[in-house]
This record gives structure tokens, C-alpha cells and sequence, in this order.
């Protein structure tokens, strides 16, 4: 195990747990919809105001805290389940963007209704993801708050990562295990040899050809980095990983400036022992689009993706359930050289537990109602639905492809001299399934 000194201990990323988190795709966020999860086990809700803005309250009414389950978004007012009352956005001349109840039972409760103000916190789109700035204490305007951390440096694009060059797919996944223990798992280079050496498709990453690496490590007040190489070969990087506080964790297979592909991945930690991660995988050739739909390019990396999450999943419940019994403490873990990262990780986790205690904000005891968090595991991954749903979109699409292949050779050879005539254009075709 390498041991670090205090004075590098000292440089330690300034960003804490509470910041800036990605916490959707900003194409899954449709109007007139309500996304809801959660942060540190406050109930939140997203979603797009009049202005298509979007918009991250708490999830609770100011009228008698009922949750906006159940609830609507009408062309971007938000109505309450339980007695109607209606949320409008307002920007007043005083600076502050509001959200108001315009409407409650009746015009007798005009007035009243206008003392009503959901709680936000700063919601805003950028690089097709939703960010929301969470600390822990809604706001009845976004503009009550001092940022103190600043998106740009959460982005890919401030690692020198051009999103124009490359497209991506993306899954989304619960795990019912402690946030932390995820992030760890994707800082962990070797257990990707070992682990998942089954599933990776191509030959150069199994269980076969683990190995151990080089290492080197940067670090200052908005990341930690590491780029491994490989000691037969150490020029060229093998891959490198980004760990950009609080949440997000980039990795660039082979040098940066002309990675083969990138992952960006995002954790949001829902509640204790709750946490969702949106994996992104960029490359270059998925912009060709006509390809990668006649290879179902993006349903087959999901399926992959869903087989390797199901393979940590075990792995991460049980070394959460590990660490709570205290089993995970520096004295009682020898960590290899690789593991640097991780070291580091869990310096500055534990860092940020003890100066803003995010857990300790909305506490939970063993009697309270997991309602919330119950509902928000909508992409476990081992439901054997999503892979289900994707084999069957698969092998439909399978069918299709091959039973257009079988129809041109079968016009090949009964039809050659209908087929000649549709190419040089002398046969006008009917068209199919169109109305007057
Ligand atoms: S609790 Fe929402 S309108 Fe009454
Ligand atoms: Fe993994």
C-alpha cells in the first residue's frame, strides 16, 4: 500500500457533498411531466415551468405538506394532489423567482394563496443534463442562495473533451447500497479485469490479462486524477479517471485528447443505503446513426451495461452492509498500490462528512416511512424487466433486419427484371399506407 504523506493529504478537492449534481438527462425531463427523486433523503421534485425553465422544489406543499405525487404540470404550473392548490413561477422587480400558489378552493383564498411559496433549489440545463445545486435548505428563490461552487468545473468540456466529436447511450441504475461504496467501485480499475473480465466484450480486458499498473496522480481544489499505465508499455495511457466532487466520475479509455470512448458517470445519493448513477458512454462512431441502428449498437451496450451492474451489485450491498459494521476502516483494510485513488477518495469523504454533515440535515430513524425511497427504485439493476424489455426489442428488431434481407434476396432471384426496373426508376411504386 502506498502511504501519503500528510502534506499531500493536505491538497484535497474544496468541493464537498453539497454542490452541484447531475441528477437527469435533460431530454428525459418533458413538459408538463413531474420527475421526482431524492437527495440525502429530502424528497424533491424536478420539472419544466410556464418558461420551459426547469425547476427543482421540495417535495412538500406549503399548504399542508402533502407531496406532489399524484400531482400535475399543466403547461407549467404545478398542481397539488390534495386540495388543488395551483404553482405558478413569478420573477418580481425585488430579484426573487418565485414560486406562488395563484389558486386554492376559492377567490376567497386569493390573498392567502399569495403567501404561499414552493421551496427551490438553483435548477439549470447544460450539456443535455439537468444540475441542481442541493445544500440541504430550500429556498423560496433560487437567488437566496450563495453559490459557492461553480458548475464549469464539473463539466467534461474543462478536461478538454469536445461533445461535438462523439455521441452517446446511456442507462440509468438504482442500487439499494451506500452512495460512496459506488463511486469507490468506479475508481477501482483492476476489479473491471476480474469482475466483469466475463462480459467486457474484446479480448484485452478479462480475467486472463489482469495486470497491475503505473500510476500517476493529480490532484487540486476541483479534482482528483489518476492516468494508468501499463508497465510493459508506459507511454501510452491505458485509461485515465477524473473524480470531479461531489458527484461525478469521468473516465477516458487511452489519452484524453483522442480517447476511444469516455464514460461520464453521475451519482446522486437518493437516501441511506439509496443511490441512483446515469452512465453515459460517448464515442465517435456512434454518430453514425444509420449504422448503429442497423447493429442495435445502443440496446446491446445497454444489455451490457445491465449484466455488469448486476455483477457489482452483490458486491456493493454487501461491503456497504461491511462498512457499516465498521469491517471497512483504514486499520482493518491493506490496500494494493492501484487503490490510490480510492485512498484519496475516502480521505476527502470522510473529509466532507465531518465538516457538513449532509446526512444529518433531513434524518431518518428505522420508524420512518420509506415511501419515498421505496418508490424512487425504478431502475434496480437486477430487475429482470429492463433486460428483459431489451432482449424482446432486440430480437424484434433482429427479426426485421433479417426478414428484410430474406425479402431482396427472394426479389433477387424470382424478380431480377422487376428489381433492375425499380433501380433505373420505370416502375412508379404504390405507395403503402398512406391516406388521402
Ligand atoms: S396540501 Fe397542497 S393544496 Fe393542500
Ligand atoms: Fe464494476
Amino acid at each position: 500500500m502506498t502511504v501519503e504523506s500528510p502534506i499531500e493529504k493536505a491538497i484535497r478537492p474544496s468541493v464537498g457533498l453539497l454542490g452541484w449534481y447531475s441528477v437527469c438527462a435533460s431530454k428525459l425531463l418533458k413538459e408538463n411531466e413531474l420527475y421526482h427523486l431524492s437527495m440525502f433523503n429530502e424528497p424533491l421534485v424536478i420539472y419544466r415551468d410556464k418558461n420551459n425553465k426547469p425547476r427543482c422544489i421540495k417535495d412538500s406543499c406549503p399548504h399542508r405538506s402533502a407531496s406532489f405525487r399524484g400531482g400535475e404540470n399543466e403547461n407549467g404550473e404545478i398542481v397539488c394532489p390534495y386540495h388543488g392548490g395551483r404553482f405558478t413561477t413569478s420573477c418580481n422587480q425585488d430579484g426573487s423567482d418565485r414560486i406562488t400558489c395563484k389558486h386554492i378552493i376559492d377567490s376567497h383564498y386569493d390573498n392567502f394563496a399569495n403567501h404561499l411559496h414552493l421551496r427551490q433549489y438553483p435548477c439549470v440545463e447544460q450539456g443535455d443534463y439537468i444540475y441542481i445545486y442541493y445544500t440541504g435548505e430550500a429556498q423560496p428563490s433560487p437567488n437566496d442562495f450563495q453559490i459557492k461552487s461553480h458548475l464549469e468545473n464539473s463539466l467534461p468540456e474543462a478536461y478538454g473533451f469536445d461533445l461535438k466529436d462523439y455521441e452517446y447511450e446511456e442507462v440509468f441504475i438504482d442500487f439499494k447500497c451506500d452512495w460512496s461504496r459506488i463511486i469507490e467501485n468506479h475508481l477501482d480499475i483492476l476489479h473491471i479485469f476480474w469482475l466483469h473480465g466475463n462480459t467486457l466484450p474484446g479480448n484485452d480486458v478479462n480475467r486472463k490479462t489482469i495486470k497491475s499498473f503505473n500510476q500517476s496522480i493529480n490532484k487540486d481544489q476541483y479534482h482528483l486524477r489518476s492516468v494508468y499505465h501499463e508497465k510493459e508499455n508506459n507511454k501510452e495511457e491505458f485509461i485515465s479517471q477524473i473524480f470531479i466532487p461531489p458527484g461525478r466520475v469521468i473516465i477516458f479509455k487511452g489519452a484524453t485528447e483522442q480517447a476511444r470512448y469516455v464514460q461520464v458517470l453521475d451519482h446522486i445519493p437518493l437516501s441511506h443505503n439509496r443511490a441512483r448513477i446515469i452512465v453515459r458512454h460517448y464515442r465517435k462512431f456512434l454518430r453514425n446513426k444509420l449504422l448503429c441502428k442497423l447493429l442495435l449498437f445502443k440496446q446491446r451496450q445497454q444489455k451490457v451495461f445491465y449484466k455488469i451492474f448486476s455483477e457489482d451489485y452483490l458486491v456493493l450491498q454487501t461491503q456497504t452492509f461491511n462498512e457499516q459494521m465498521g469491517y471497512l476502516n483504514q486499520g482493518q483494510t491493506k490496500l494494493l498500490a492501484e487503490d490510490k485513488m480510492i485512498n484519496l477518495f475516502w480521505d476527502w469523504h470522510q473529509h466532507s462528512l465531518e465538516k457538513e454533515h449532509p446526512w444529518d440535515i433531513h434524518p431518518t430513524t428505522a420508524h420512518t416511512n420509506t415511501i419515498h425511497q421505496d418508490m424512487l427504485m425504478l431502475y434496480p439493476p437486477a430487475n429482470p424487466q429492463l433486460s428483459h424489455d431489451i432482449k424482446r426489442i432486440i430480437d424484434r428488431k433482429v427479426a426485421v433486419r433479417l426478414f428484410s434481407i430474406i425479402l431482396i434476396i427472394l426479389a433477387l432471384i424470382f424478380a431480377p427484371d422487376l428489381v433492375q426496373q425499380i433501380k433505373s426508376g420505370n416502375v412508379s411504386m404504390p405507395m403503402v399506407g398512406t391516406q388521402e
